[in-house]
This record gives C-alpha cells, structure tokens and sequence, in this order.
C-alpha cells in the first residue's frame, strides 16, 4: 500500500520545472542566509569575549550589526521555499509537520526569541558591555531551530515511521529517533556556517571601512575559520552522503527512473570541488592576512554557487528517496495558469530590481568607520 495520502484536491497551477526551479533558487539563497547567521552570530560572541582587544571588539560589532539585516534575508527567503515545498510535496511534509506539531509551530516562538536576543546582543556590544551570553542564547536557539527544520525535512522522507510516532501520541509531542541521516544532515548545516562565516569576513576585510590593520585581523581571522571549518564542512558532507540509502546513491548514478537525477550527482561533485576551491580561498586569505576586494568577491560567488550545488544535490535525495516509498514528484497533475505565471514572473523580476536599486544606494551611502562605537 502506498503511505502517502492520496487525496490531492487542486491541480499544480504551473509545470513541475519550473515550480522546482524556483525553489532550488530561493532556498539556495535562504541557506546562504542561514549559514551567515549561524556562523557569522558564533564568530561575533567568540571575539566578544575579548574585550581588552579592540581589533576583535571592532570585528565583534561590524558582524553583530549586520546580523540582524541577514536575520531579515534569512525569513524572507524561507517563506517562498515553504511554499513550493508545501505544493510539491504536501502529502509528505504536512504529514511530518503534525507528527511533530507542537516542535514545529515552536519554530515560531523561537525565532522570535532569537530575532530580540540579536538586537539584545548588538545594543549590549555597541554599548562596550558584556553581551557574549545573549548571544551564545540567540546562536543555540538559532541551530535548534536548524534542528528541528532537519527533523521534520528527513521525517517527512520516512512514511514507515509515522504510523507508530501517531499511536504513540496524536498530540504532535514526540520527535523521530532513529534516523541515521539526520545528525550528519543538521551538523553539516552548522559546520557550513562557520565555512561561510569565516569567507563573509573575508568579504568585509576587502568591503568595509576598517582601518588598515584591522583589515589585516578580519581577513586574516576570517580565512583561517573558513579553511578550517571548509574541511570539517567537507567531511560532514561526505558524511551525510554516506549514510543514505543504496536506492538513493544508486539514483544519483543515474540508475533510476529517472536518469535526469544524474545531474543531481553532477552537483554533488560540484559541490566538493567549489568547498575546496573556497578553503583554498580561505587559506590564501587567512595565511597571507589578504584583505582585496577581488578575494572577497570571489569567495562570494563561490559561496553561492556551493549553495545552488548543495540544494540541487539535496532535492536529489529528497527525490529518489520520495520515490523508492512510492512518491513521484513528476506524477502530478498540472493544469497551467499562464496569464498567473506570466504575471508573477514580471513581478518577480521586478522584485529583483528593487532590491538590486536598494543594495545600489546602500552602496553609495557615506560610509561610518566600524571602528566607531
Ligand atoms: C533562525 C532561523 C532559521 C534557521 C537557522 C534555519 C535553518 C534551516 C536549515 C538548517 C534547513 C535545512 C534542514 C535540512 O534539510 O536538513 C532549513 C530548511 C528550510 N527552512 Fe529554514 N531556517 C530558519 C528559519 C526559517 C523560517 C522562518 C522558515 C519558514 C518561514 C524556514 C523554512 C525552511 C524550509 C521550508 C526549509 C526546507 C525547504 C525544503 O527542503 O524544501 N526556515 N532551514
């Protein structure tokens, strides 16, 4: 018997492609959000612990001030992949969703814990007072919250769990255990934020108004974090591939139904070949103490990449195992509303020049020292 629910009242509204096309792109963009916040907030409580060094109180605030903003990219750019998530494979996540309904509507009280403590934790900094511990508090309640999304992303994948979870209690209390896949998949997420951290300073070192020495310190310290957590990021990676299921890896060989999940594989060498060209970034950048701009830019653009790679490499997984239980993504009915998706793909690109025309007068902005408390 297939586990999935059968009932599916509305037809896709747009083809499969492209609904999943938009979602690789803005949860691609939602980790890039994510892996800055965990990374950057734990780099910035770590240096406010040594308030007797300005270079790393300078460093502290220049990354607590601008974590609140990534706080804002980090929400809006998971709002649309909820979204496509939930049309592409309700019948998996809202089942895993009320298995474990009362963690999962936490999310939302956490986050707002999260959001306060950040502005908390940055008021405190700029104020010269102690702030480490409301920061360290934001950071642990920002991974569980990357917890629980992992919980409930690998659950979803786990019909053959959720009859006994619902026997054992309807009331959405208990989580999963069990899983092989899910700590290797949540400790990547968190090593990868210290990788991207460490290369988000990089950037500031070739970006920011810091005087010449501090530049020196941010990239210096910014590369060394990123090459070193860019192996323990590229070990967890191999970790979390390692543990999944013979079907799945067989697929990602393009031994599937679908051949088109080879591609899928492509990503996941791609991946590992842009981790390394960033560590080496990282290593260049933190060994010679290198703050140029055209550093920084290219470990953005590497970062970015490695994230479309990772989500692609991702959705392949989510995939093939969908499909080993009997769940076919492309086995959906679809009955297009062009004139909908015309207008909102004019509206989406309008969007893009908004915020492009934004980041553009943010660019010409006078600038403030960092420096300046
Ligand atoms: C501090 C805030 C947040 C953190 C640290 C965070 C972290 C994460 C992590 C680690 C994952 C990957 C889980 C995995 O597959 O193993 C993830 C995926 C996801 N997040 Fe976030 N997230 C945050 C906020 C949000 C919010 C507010 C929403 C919803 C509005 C959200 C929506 C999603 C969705 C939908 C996915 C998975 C999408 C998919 O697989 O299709 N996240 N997030």
């Amino acid at each position: 018997m297939n586990p999935y629910p059968a009932v599916d009242p509305i037809p896709l509204p747009a083809p499969i492609w492209l609904l999943k096309l938009l979602h690789i792109v803005t949860l691609a963009l939602h980790f890039v959000a994510v892996e800055m916040l965990l990374g950057g907030l734990l780099i910035a409580v770590v240096l406010s612990l040594f308030r007797s060094s300005p270079q790393a109180m300078v460093t502290a605030r220049a990354v607590a001030r601008r974590l609140t903003v990534v706080m804002t990219f980090v929400i809006n750019l998971a709002v649309p992949p909820l979204l496509f998530a939930q049309v592409l494979y309700g019948r998996a996540l809202y089942t895993s969703s009320v298995l474990i309904g009362v963690y999962w509507i936490s999310i939302i009280g956490l986050l707002m814990l999260t959001y306060w403590l950040l502005y908390r934790f940055t008021a405190r900094l700029e104020a010269g007072k102690s702030a480490w511990w409301m920061g360290l508090t934001a950071w642990l309640l920002a991974g569980s919250i990357a917890r629980l999304l992992s919980t409930n992303m690998t659950l979803m994948l786990r019909p053959e769990v959720w009859r006994q979870m619902y026997s054992s209690s309807a009331l959405g209390a208990y989580l999963p255990t069990g899983d092989p896949t899910l700590t290797p998949r949540w400790l990547l997420m968190m090593a990868g934020g210290l990788f991207i951290g460490g290369l988000w300073l990089v950037y500031l070192a070739g970006r920011s108004t810091f005087t010449a020495e501090e530049k020196k310190f941010v990239a210096g310290l910014g590369g060394k974090i990123a090459a070193g957590f860019g192996v323990i990021y590229l070990l967890a990676g191999l970790w979390a591939a390692s543990v999944q299921p013979e079907a799945v890896k067989a697929g990602l060989a393009g031994q599937a139904a679908y051949p088109l999940y080879k591609l899928a594989g492509f990503a996941g060498y791609g991946w590992l070949a842009l981790v390394v060209v960033a560590v080496l970034v990282g290593a260049v950048a933190g060994l010679g103490k290198i703050s140029a701009g055209w550093l920084g830019w290219v470990g953005a653009v590497v970062v970015v990449l490695t994230e479309i790679m990772f989500t692609v490499y991702r959705d392949g997984v989510r995939d093939l195992t969908l499909l080993s239980k009997g769940y076919d993504v492309w086995d959906r009915v679809v009955v297009t509303n062009w004139s909908v998706v015309g207008l909102f793909l004019v509206l989406f690109v309008a969007g893009l020049v908004v915020v492009g025309w934004l980041v553009s007068v943010v660019a010409r902005a006078n600038k403030v020292m960092e420096g300046a408390a």
